[in-house]
C-alpha cells in the first residue's frame, strides 16, 4: 500500500512543553526515522511524507532555518541507513528555491537509492499540490509545442506520468495529525480515492503502534472508487 503523512503539530508539541518550536522539529525528525524502519513490516510500499510545504517559507526566518538545518542533518546522518536498507528515496517538489548543498545531498541519495526496491520514500520538500500540478501543466505545454504530444493523448494516465509520483501507485491512506481535518495542498491529483484518516496525536508523539491500530481500523473500510462494486482487491491493501 501506499501511506501519505501530514506530519503536523510539531509546533504545538514544542509550546506545551515551553521549548522553541524548532525542539519540535527535531523530535518529530526522530519519529521519521522510527517510521520508516517499521514500513516494510507493515506491508507499506510506498511512503510519502510531507516535510515541506511551498508555503513553509512564509514561516518566521529561524524557523526555516532551523528546518532546514534538521533537512541537511538528516541527508547527511541517514545517507548509509537509507541506502543500506534498501529504501529508494524520491524527493517531490521544486528544488529551485532550497540551498544549493541541500539539492546536492537530496540528488546524490536519489541517485545512489535509485535500484533499491524495498520501502520507496517520497519525501515532499517545497511541495505543494497546486504548484505540481501547474508544473504538469507547463511541461506538457510546452511538450506538445514541440510535437512530442498531442491534444488527444492528454489523459489520466498521460498526466501521471509527469507528476512527481510518476509510475507510482496512488496513496491507498492519508494520516494527518494534530487534529486539523484538512488536506493542505497535499497530493491534490493523487488522493482523488484516498482514505482519510484524522488524529488528535502531535506528529512528535506518533507512534509506530498507533500507525498500526490505524492500519488495522482502515482495513475495515470499503473503497469503491465511484462504483457499487466492492473492491475487495484494493480494500486488501490495508492488511498489516
Ligand atoms: C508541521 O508542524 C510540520 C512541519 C512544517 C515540518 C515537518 C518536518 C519534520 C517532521 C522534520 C523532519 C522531516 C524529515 C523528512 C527529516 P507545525 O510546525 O505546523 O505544527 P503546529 O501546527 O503545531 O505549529
Amino acid at each position: 500500500m501506499h501511506l501519505g503523512i501530514i506530519m503536523d503539530g510539531n509546533g504545538r508539541w514544542a509550546v506545551q512543553r515551553r521549548l522553541p518550536r524548532a525542539f519540535g522539529h527535531k523530535r518529530g525528525a526522530s519519529r521519521v526515522t522510527e517510521i520508516v524502519k517499521i514500513c516494510p513490516d507493515l506491508n507499506v510500499k510506498t511512503l510519502t511524507l510531507y516535510a515541506f510545504s511551498t508555503e513553509n517559507w512564509q514561516r518566521a526566518a529561524h524557523e526555516v532555518a532551523s528546518l532546514m538545518k534538521l533537512f541537511r542533518g538528516y541527508l547527511q546522518n541517514k545517507f548509509l541507513e537509507l541506502v543500506e536498507n534498501n529504501v529508494k528515496v524520491v524527493f517531490l517538489g521544486n528544488s529551485k528555491p532550497i540551498d544549493r548543498d541541500i539539492v546536492s545531498q537530496m540528488k546524490k541519495l536519489e541517485k545512489a537509492t535509485r535500484n533499491n526496491d524495498g520501502l520507496t520514500l517520497n519525501i515532499a520538500l517545497n511541495y505543494s499540490g497546486r504548484d505540481e500540478i501547474i508544473r504538469v501543466s507547463k511541461k506538457i505545454a510546452s511538450d506538445h509545442k514541440s510535437e512530442i504530444l498531442k491534444i488527444e493523448d492528454i489523459n489520466d494516465n498521460l498526466f501521471q506520468k509527469y507528476l512527481d509520483t510518476k509510475n507510482q501507485t496512488d496513496p491507498d491512506l492519508i494520516i494527518r495529525t494534530a487534529g486539523n481535518q484538512r488536506i493542505s495542498n497535499f497530493l491534490l491529483w493523487q488522493i482523488a480515492y484516498s482514505e482519510l484518516y484524522f488524529t488528535e496525536t502531535n506528529w512528535p508523539d506518533f507512534t509506530t503502534k498507533e500507525l498500526v491500530q490505524i492500519l488495522e481500523e482502515c482495513k475495515h473500510r470499503e473503497r469503491t472508487y465511484g462504483t457499487t462494486d466492492k473492491n475487495e482487491k484494493l480494500s486488501n491493501s490495508f492488511e498489516v
